[in-house]
């Protein structure tokens, strides 16, 4: 099975750039054949078993030097002697074979020593996992070129180094954005678990450990016999690399009627029926997979059963599945995403408190191989949030952080958001317990605590698009994942530098310019979603997507903004608000608890303030609103121009499917920019002191264009339309014509049109000048939704509506105008979709608009 998977990746690399290898491509380097007296002529790998991770080390080995240096070396499983040698195994092994290291190295459960001094490479593992660790870091080394001499040993920050992946078992992803499930379909586990082992072998390359395969909101068919074969069928392709698998339960599964499973009346955490029906399952998922990584367990959550249902506590439902676990070693990941519907009109009410008011008071109550699973932030993965506090409230309890990979609330793949720099925000954020330095990344190892056990789990949701993710670019935030969660303290850029060099090249240019956009990825986005600390301001009642910031409000989710027409913001302090900066040691609760202390970016937050209140930078909060959104704009416009210098310096797959996302992004933050920009526009009344939200001079508004089988439409919400209007076909089988006579000087323009892609139809545009086309094309860019794709087809949640998330743009640039020429867009609608377009702008070259 090893065997044919290592063919088969081999067939991969040489196939097209289509982005499967990920980093591991093992390019060939130019001149890599002057390097083959300096490489080693021969590979140890102390292990004969094929199944084992030191055996799958070898053969890395064999296949990077091969591959990346053209080099070809023998593998031999036993000792061997010869002048020029890698040796990979466990350091007992190495030491059984050829004798003690000088001095020994200082290595923790999965750590490493790699030393490539003398003439014999040492790879050595404190387990087999280990040295496969300390082999991808060589392979690593050797791809970029680095032949320096190096020894070192390096070890996890934390035991715990997971991803949790949303797959349901009938195959679709929640919040993924790259296809469908790679191990799921139709309701049992797939037979062909290629991709499953390609997977395990990426995770492993970064030190993940173990993949939670099906989503939180679980499914109790999960259990069922069949489906128990098949988690042993995964675990058995993923063991090779080291990679165990998880689950995540669903809590009332004793009384759901799972297919060959005893059924109970109760699920209750404490009857003994249930005890024993969890003790039975859990021995006989141990009976298919022996090195079961554990159970993720969401409950009471968003609709989830729990153990609340017969008031027991959430320390008392995790405990039951932590005794069911803990004679085969497993452990459970228990969320801490718990919280109530509310009441917006209580003042007082917070969704950001009610971890601390479940969790809090059961510290010391879950038992020793019980890990609390936190979000990153109180709320839910948005583009910015303070540290959850929990980190702060529970010493005597296992941490572990949740990020997420996937960028559900940070454009679904769709725009280009790196999230390491986000997330160091917190990881290195110091929460000040007892006044002494308490990193969360120190909180998480279980340093600061001192517990053995605590980690990271990172939502990934990879699917079977060739991406993995859904964007060749969105692969650095799971490289930056997993790097991080071995060593946190890495820096966010240089991570990013490495993974550009195994995945694209090592050319200075493509290194810069990626960096660049990368860099400044997430800092436009927030300033074009929601700055100030607001949230990303999407709609949170349908898809996550695009803008919609009234969703926020007037809902029971808590996710306010409290925005009226004077003021904005949540008060989350203890002296008028909901009190939620209290749940912070007090050297923080203080920090936030002053709006003169709080940082601009976490202003909204915590405070809320009047429109015209002052920033730290001196500017009002309304016109930072204007500026900022206009400014990320701007930035992200640049980042399809930056990528577009790459042309000919990676390969053209690649290059045509980001540019293509690039361009999209660019469209797409425009509509982000106007939509904020207008909400609070409207609903303050403030104008922008720089004249430009509602000022477009060099629009032409649709619905002002003389109409023929079109007919003007008022889109929901009213800011995702210049104009608040849009135009649509009178029916679905009209052909829609609007037309325009040229006012503008004679020249050449860039000619951009703003119009909706629904899902449910491929509407059909032709744009021409005096009846010769400038352009056409068809609304396609594809959800994900039951679809493998292919490249050049955009990830993000659908839309049926004419929104925010349909908006979008295409420009057909350098195009020749006259005075007096017609304008004509011809609209054919297609399914639901009755050709919608917003506005046409007429951009003198280098303005976007
Ligand atoms: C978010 C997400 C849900 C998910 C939930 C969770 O709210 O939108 O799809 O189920 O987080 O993390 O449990």
């Amino acid at each position: 099975m090893i065997r044919l998977l290592a063919l088969s990746l081999c067939a991969s690399l040489a196939a097209a750039e289509n982005g499967l290898a990920a980093w591991l491509r093992y390019a060939p380097l130019q001149g890599g054949e002057g390097y083959h007296s300096t490489l080693p002529s021969h590979i140890v790998a102390l292990n004969t078993s094929s199944a084992s991770p030191v055996y799958v080390a070898g053969q890395e080995l064999q296949q990077g030097i091969q591959s990346i240096y053209g080099k070809q070396c023998n593998v031999h499983h036993s000792y061997y002697s010869a002048s020029s040698s890698v040796v990979v195994g466990t350091l007992d092994e190495y030491t059984k074979a050829y004798g003690s290291l000088s001095t020994t190295p200082d290595l923790i459960e999965d750590g490493y020593w790699l030393s490539t001094e003398g003439n014999t490479v040492q790879i050595l593992g404190k387990n087999e996992r280990g040295a496969l660790y300390g082999t991808f870091a060589y392979l690593s080394m050797l791809a970029q070129g680095n032949l320096t001499k190096v020894a070192y040993s390096s070890n996890p920050n934390a035991p715990v180094r997971w991803t949790n992946e949303w797959d349901n078992l009938d195959g679709s992803i929640e919040r993924g954005f790259a296809g469908n499930s790679n191990w799921f379909a139709n309701g049992v586990i797939v037979s062909n678990l290629t991709r499953t082992a390609e997977y395990a072998r990426l995770l492993a390359s970064i030190g993940i450990n173990a993949v939670v395969v099906n989503n939180v909101n679980a499914n109790a068919s999960l259990l069922t016999p069949q489906n128990i074969e098949g988690l042993g069928r995964i675990a058995d392709v993923m063991r090779p690399y080291g990679v165990q698998v998880g689950i995540s339960l669903y809590f009332s599964s004793p009384t759901s009627g799972v297919k060959g499973q005893a059924n109970l009346t109760t699920f209750d955490p404490l009857d003994e029926s249930v005890v024993a029906w969890w003790t039975n399952v859990t021995g006989q998922i141990y009976q298919q997979v022996p090195d079961m990584a554990g159970y993720l367990v969401k409950a009471n959550s968003e609709g989830q059963p729990g153990p609340l249902t017969y008031n027991r506590t959430l320390a008392q439902g995790a405990n039951l599945f932590a005794k069911a676990l803990q004679p085969h070693g497993g452990i459970v990941m228990f969320r801490a995403f718990v919280y109530n519907n509310l009441n917006e009109s209580d003042w007082y009410a917070d969704r950001a408190n009610a971890q601390i008011q479940f969790f809090k008071p059961l510290d010391g109550e879950f038992d020793s191989n019980v890990i609390i699973q936190i979000k990153y932030g109180p709320i839910d993965f948005q583009v910015r949030e303070p540290a959850s506090p929990l980190f702060a409230n529970i010493p005597k309890s296992n941490a572990a952080i949740e990020l997420q990979v996937t960028q559900e609330y940070l454009g679904q793949q769709c725009h280009l958001v790196y999230l390491a720099p986000l997330w160091k925000t917190i990881l290195d954020f110091d929460l000040r317990v007892d006044n002494e330095s308490s990193l969360v990344r120190n909180v998480v190892s279980g340093q600061r605590f001192n517990h053995s056990l605590g980690g990271y789990a990172g939502v990934v949701n990879v699917g079977t698009n060739d991406t993995w993710i859904g964007s060749h670019m969105a692969m650095s935030n799971l490289y930056a994942y997993g790097r991080l969660a071995w060593d946190p303290t890495l820096d966010s850029q240089y991570i990013l530098q490495e993974w550009i060099r195994l995945t694209f090249n090592a050319d200075q240019s493509v290194v810069n310019t990626m960096t660049q956009i990368s860099m400044e990825s997430w800092p436009a986005y927030e300033n074009y979603s929601g700055n100030l600390g607001e949230q990303t301001l999407t709609d949170i009642l349908y898809t996550h997507f695009g803008p919609n910031p009234q969703t926020q409000d007037n809902t029971v989710w808590g996710q306010w903004t409290r925005a009226d027409h004077t003021t904005i913001g949540m008060d989350r302090t203890v002296s008028n608000g909901t009190g939620f900066a209290g749940n912070y040691p007090p050297e923080i609760a203080a920090m936030y608890e002053n709006i003169a202390t709080t940082p601009d970016n976490l202003l909204l937050w915590f405070h809320h303030v009047n429109y015209t209140h002052l920033l730290h930078s001196g500017e009002t909060v309304i016109q930072d609103f204007y500026d900022q959104h206009y400014a990320g704009a701007a930035t992200a416009q640049t980042f399809a121009t930056m990528w577009e210098s790459l042309k000919g310096k990676i390969d053209d797959e690649r290059y045509y499917d980001q540019l293509f996302r690039q361009v999209y992004q660019a469209g797409h933050s425009l509509v982000w920019r106007d939509a904020i920009s207008n909400f609070y526009n409207n609903i303050s009344g403030i104008p922008d002191a720089a004249h430009r939200v509602g000022k477009h001079p060099y629009r032409i508004e649709a619905e002002s264009m003389q109409l023929d089988g079109y007919k003007p439409y008022t889109v929901i919400p009213f800011e995702a339309a210049s104009n608040y209007t849009a135009i649509v076909t009178s029916s679905n089988t009209t052909t829609g014509t609007a037309q325009t006579m040229i006012t503008c000087p004679s020249g050449t323009y860039d000619v951009a049109v703003n119009y909706f892609d629904q899902f449910g139809g491929d509407s059909h545009f032709v744009v021409s000048l005096n009846n010769v086309t400038i352009g056409e094309w068809t609304a396609n860019l594809k959800p994900w939704i039951g679809s493998s794709q292919g490249p050049r087809v955009l990830g993000h949640t659908p839309s049926i509506y004419i929104d925010g998330h349909s908006a979008t743009r295409i420009t057909f640039s350098n195009v020749t105008v006259a005075k007096g020429d017609m304008l004509k867009i011809v609209g054919t609608p297609n399914g639901i979709e009755p050709a919608p377009l917003d506005y046409v702008s007429l951009l003198p070259l280098g303005i976007v608009d």
